[in-house]
């Protein structure tokens, strides 16, 4: 008889956890993946990356015939209507069909799935309603949650403090959206439900926005977002919470201290950041501590300081980003299986994906300055023709890279497809590329990404349309 249960067993099945099992299983290890919830896909495909693109999706099309902006292509409509139950049906869709396919895959690749929620009993032991199964290594892959605000009290059912998840499943469109939080999640969903008619102020506690990115970004995030009509109140914090009805009263102060204000709102969305998901585990049965953060450490082979046991995705440090966790997923079984992995954690792209999207990839000007001289080159969106004649002339392509060798050490950009350009540049980045070398590579025109080639142009000085 084996001496396990399983050779694998992975505890979670988000984009870190499915892909991890399946490529374990590829590999050969007789592979087991806990999941709690009723569908397979973890936060991103149940309620993260997926029905949010939806929904931006959705509201996109929706704001551009309702915004009058397709007349001058000759597309005039004469009366708009919008049913909000029909795109959360499309919504919903989109989550059943992915989150079944992931059931599929588990089938096909023969991947157990241990239906509850898992606790280790020892380190090789996992307790799953009610029953023991054991395994040789054992991945956790449990992710992350919303972080609570004290004093702002979320209750989903109730739909005036929401968090992503209830925002995500609003069944009508809030008069006055307030989102806490000018982080990515506030400004997805903050845009959504503006271009489809609510009135969005968004209270943030920095000077800026959507920290972690460029400062170029950062502040043409603030610019882009204002012109849409978003109130944006930086360096603000909120003190307190009411709620009476179905209206929530907010009460605001200057971060640096000042004089309060109140905010009245039909919805709040609390979006202040994610924290690892790691009660309830029965990490103390095993003895592994996690660190100031909550997070779970590990060694570049995602091994924690307990035998057998390792971690990905969300719950160890790192951006909380579903590509991030799906690569340490590949990684680790390979790991497990090979002895060898791979994942750069120095080249992994970030994506906003409002309108314009904002992007980046490696270090920021300010992060890339601190390490040594650099050269940085830019080019706006207005002077790429496609962007032009497309009327999207927002935002700008900026390559940052090392004034010794030219190593591109970060690129940045803001422009409709910024999420599909940045892969290039991520590619680039992992080859090693120089500037010269993304300058002196042929480019399709006329394409948004003919911008990041003139923005290397630029690092030497040398773009042609500007
Ligand atoms: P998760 O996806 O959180 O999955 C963990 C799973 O483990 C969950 O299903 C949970 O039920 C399960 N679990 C937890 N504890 C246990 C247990 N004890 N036993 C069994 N199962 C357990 N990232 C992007 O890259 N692009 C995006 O566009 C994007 N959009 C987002 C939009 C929103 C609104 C949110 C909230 C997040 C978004 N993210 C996005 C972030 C992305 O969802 C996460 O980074 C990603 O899901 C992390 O993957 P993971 O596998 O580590 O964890
Ligand atoms: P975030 O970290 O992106 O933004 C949180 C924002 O809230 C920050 O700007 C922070 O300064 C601010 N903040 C914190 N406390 C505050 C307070 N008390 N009052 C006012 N502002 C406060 O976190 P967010 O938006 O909740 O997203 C969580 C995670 O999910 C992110 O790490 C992100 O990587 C991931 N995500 C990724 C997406 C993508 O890749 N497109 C989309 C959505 C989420």
């Amino acid at each position: 008889m084996a001496e396990y249960d399983y050779d694998l067993i992975v505890i979670g099945a988000g984009p870190g956890g499915y892909v991890g099992a399946i490529r374990a299983a590829q590999l050969g290890l007789k592979t087991a993946c806990v999941e709690g919830r009723e569908t397979l896909g973890g936060t991103c495909l149940n309620v993260g990356c997926i029905p949010s693109k939806a929904l931006l999706h959705g509201s996109e099309k929706y704001d551009e015939v309702a915004s009058g902006a397709l007349a001058r292509y000759g597309v005039k409509v004469s009366k708009v209507d919008f049913d909000l139950a029909a795109l959360q049906a499309d919504k919903a869709d989109a989550v059943k069909g992915l989150t079944g396919g992931i059931e599929f895959l588990f089938k096909k690749n023969k991947v157990d799935w241990l239906k509850g929620y898992g606790t280790f009993k020892d380190a090789h032991t996992i307790t799953v309603a009610g029953k023991d199964y054991t395994a040789k290594e054992v991945v956790i892959a449990t992710g992350s949650s919303v972080t609570p605000l004290p004093g702002v009290e979320v209750d989903n059912d109730k739909g005036v403090i929401v968090d992503s998840t209830g925002a995500l499943a609003l069944a009508k469109v809030p008069q006055h959206l307030v989102v806490i939080g000018g982080g990515v999640i506030g400004l997805e969903l903050g845009s959504v439900w503006r271009r489809l008619g609510a009135k969005v102020t968004v209270v943030e506690y920095l000077d800026a926005l959507l920290p972690g990115m460029d400062m170029d970004v950062r502040k043409e995030a603030a610019k882009v977002f204002k012109k849409q009509g978003m109130d944006l109140k930086l360096g603000t914090k909120v003190t307190g919470a009411s709620v009476k009805g179905k209206k929530a009263t907010l009460t605001l102060e200057p971060a640096k201290g000042g004089a309060a204000e109140t905010v009245e709102a039909d919805c709040v969305l609390v979006a202040i950041g994610r924290r690892p998901n790691t009660e309830g585990l029965g990490l103390e049965n095993i003895g592994l501590e996690t660190n100031a953060r909550g997070q779970i450490e590990t060694g570049h082979d995602f091994r924690t300081k307990v035998d057998g046991v390792r971690a990905i995705g969300d719950v160890i440090p790192g951006p909380m980003l579903a590509h991030k966790a799906e690569d340490e997923g590949v990684a680790v079984a390979e790991y497990i299986a090979t002895g060898v992995g791979i994942v750069n954690h120095d080249v992994i792209p970030g994506v906003v994906y409002t309108m314009p999207e904002m992007a980046g990839v490696g270090l920021t000007e300010e992060a890339a300055k601190e390490r040594g001289e650099i050269k940085v080159g830019k080019f706006p969106m207005m002077a790429n023709s496609r962007a032009k004649t497309n009327h999207e002339p927002e935002g700008f392509v900026k390559v940052i890279a090392d004034a010794k060798t030219d190593k591109v050490l970060g690129v940045w950009c803001i422009a409709s497809v910024a999420g599909t350009m940045i892969a290039q540049a991520a590619q680039a980045m992992e080859f090693g590329a120089t500037s010269e070398d993304i300058a002196y590579t042929c480019h399709a025109h006329p394409t948004h990404s003919e911008a990041v080639k003139e923005a290397a142009m630029a690092v030497t000085g040398k773009p042609i349309h500007i």
